[in-house]
């Protein structure tokens, strides 16, 4: 009987330990998802400037583009680019722009509105030039800056992942 009595405060602590095991494993995944997905409001952004934000551990720039810099972009003749994409291809709206803020090179942070293309992106690591679609013009960057997966919310709100 004894026996029995102690087995049973044994197996009530050891589900007991198996719960929270699952509480934290559930809290965990929940921060997971929290990270994985970010809501941004871009009214805040004023033209011609770039808000940078932290998603996934990266820079996200969020470039909110001038009529003068999207005619510029969508004048270029893609066959002449090394990773070819139309502007068009990289924007949900022409006026948003949203990369990853890390160099295809190796992995620097390029500087915002710098380098020989305006409005644009240059890597000071290795002297990587992106446009102001953030397609690599000049360097040794293989391919153009990487656009997340995201969506409009609303016509102020994306959200990146
Ligand atoms: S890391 Fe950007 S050019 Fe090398």
């Amino acid at each position: 009987m004894l026996f029995f009595e102690v087995s049973s405060i044994a197996g009530i602590y050891a589900l007991k330990s198996h719960l929270a095991h699952y509480v934290k494993y559930m809290a965990a995944a929940k921060d997971v998802l929290a990270i994985a997905t970010m809501e941004v409001t871009l009214s805040a952004i004023p033209e011609g400037k770039v808000s940078v934000i932290k998603w996934r551990g990266k820079p996200v720039f969020i470039y909110h583009r001038s009529q003068a810099t999207i005619d510029q972009e969508k004048s270029i003749d893609i066959s002449q680019l090394r990773d070819p994409e139309t502007d068009e291809a990289r924007v949900h709206k022409p006026e948003w722009l949203v990369v990853i803020g890390v160099c295809t090179h190796l992995g620097c942070v390029p500087i915002i509105n710098s380098g020989m293309i305006p409005g644009g992106f240059y890597c000071p690591c290795h002297g990587s030039h992106y446009d102001a679609a953030g397609r690599i013009r000049k360097g040794p960057a293989p391919t153009n800056l990487e656009v997340p997966t995201y969506r409009f919310l609303d016509e102020q709100t994306i959200l990146i992942g």
